[in-house]
């Protein structure tokens, strides 16, 4: 079985799941946290190597491309369901105004997931000039985020 082909299979079981992880509950405010710093610390590899393959760093490699943009895209449906109720800890940078501010929270991810959803059907292309303006744009959304919801680190 080729890698690529296990990956696809691997990804359908996750997206098959989600609704089901959605649904998951945390014991503790430090298991939320892990959750959802996990999947953006697994989210983040992926997303560097693409803006590894665009600065040149690295080859560009439609596979590898094409396989990090599928993980970023359905990896970024994880972390939203983890940000239960005050769940800030001692390892938290989230911003007490996630919750005070949740449509706009929400909205900010819901951006974020348009366009790495977009970023997947760039990666299909094999056309590094799309990939990069996806990338770029998945970039900003990251940041908009940051910039509002994300303590700086300490
Ligand atoms: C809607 C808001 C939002 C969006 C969009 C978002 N993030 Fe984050 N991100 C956060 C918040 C809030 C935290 C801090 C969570 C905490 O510490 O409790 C975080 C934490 C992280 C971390 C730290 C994980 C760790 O190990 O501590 C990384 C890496 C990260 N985000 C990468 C990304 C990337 C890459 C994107 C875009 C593809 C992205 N994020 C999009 C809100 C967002």
């Amino acid at each position: 079985m080729s890698f690529s082909f296990k990956l696809a299979t691997l990804l359908y079981s996750v997206c098959m799941l989600l609704p089901a992880a959605a649904q998951a509950q945390f014991a503790r405010a430090e298991d939320a946290v892990e959750y959802r710093n996990g999947a953006f610390f697994v989210m983040d590899y992926h997303y560097d190597r693409i803006g590894d393959m665009i600065k040149g760093k690295i080859p560009y490699d439609k596979a590898v491309a094409e396989s990090d943009a599928a993980i970023i895209d359905a990896l970024g449906k994880l972390p939203w369901h983890a940000f239960t109720p005050n769940s800030i800890t001692e390892n938290s940078r989230a911003k007490e105004e996630i919750w005070q501010q949740k449509d706009k929270f929400k909205a900010a991810a819901d951006k974020m997931q348009g366009e790495t959803t977009k970023l997947a059907a760039a990666s299909k292309t094999g056309d590094l000039a799309k990939l990069k303006t996806a990338f770029l744009a998945t970039a900003q959304t990251c940041k908009e985020c940051h910039d509002t919801f994300r303590k700086k680190k300490k």
